[in-house]
């Protein structure tokens, strides 16, 4: 009972500090992404990775609605996603990492859905130190507005 009340104390501080990735571990962990994935502006200047383009660029991803990078051949449930409404944040992106496929499967709620993606990120303190890396790129960095966005954990 005490355990429980614990958590749900953790999960009631939601997007805080706490829970907050570490760009700097997040960029070593980038290793494991930049085979198919750089991070490039609208300039093409590469700011992470290589020349990966197996997936999308992820410049910008915070904020970004999934599946729409321009020219990308991205799989049809992704594409779905994002047209259901789908935008990337630091919360959902953490799931995503660890899963893609049953990511999909859950926001579409279709058993069959696909991701093109089928790398997995080992563990959640891991996928959220990607989070906190690749959040450094973008054009307005998400601003820290006391964290009470309840809607995001909506699903
Ligand atoms: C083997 C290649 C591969 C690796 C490794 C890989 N990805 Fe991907 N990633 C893809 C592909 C392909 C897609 C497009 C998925 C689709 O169409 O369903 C994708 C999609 C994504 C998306 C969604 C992008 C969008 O525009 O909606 C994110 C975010 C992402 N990857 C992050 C990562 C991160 C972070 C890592 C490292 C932990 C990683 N990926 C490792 C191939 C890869």
């Amino acid at each position: 009972m005490k355990r429980l009340f614990l958590a749900a104390a953790i999960l009631s501080l939601g997007a805080a500090p706490a829970l907050a990735g570490d760009p700097a571990a997040g960029e070593a962990a980038f290793n494991q992404c930049q085979t198919c994935h750089v991070v490039a502006n609208e300039e093409g200047e590469v700011l992470a990775g290589r020349a990966g383009r197996q997936g999308p660029n992820l410049y910008g991803i915070i904020g970004r609605t999934a599946g729409t990078v321009e020219g990308f051949r991205y799989q049809a449930s992704l594409v779905q996603a994002g047209e259901e409404g789908l935008v990337w944040d630091e919360e959902n992106l953490v799931p995503y990492l660890l899963n893609p496929q049953d990511f999909l499967r859950e926001t579409l709620d279709d058993r069959r859905a696909r991701s093109g993606m089928t790398h997995r990120v080992r563990n959640e303190d891991m996928a959220r130190d990607l989070v906190a890396f690749l959040a450094q790129f973008g054009e307005a960095p998400a601003a820290e507005d006391g964290g009470d966005d309840e809607e995001a954990a909506a699903d």
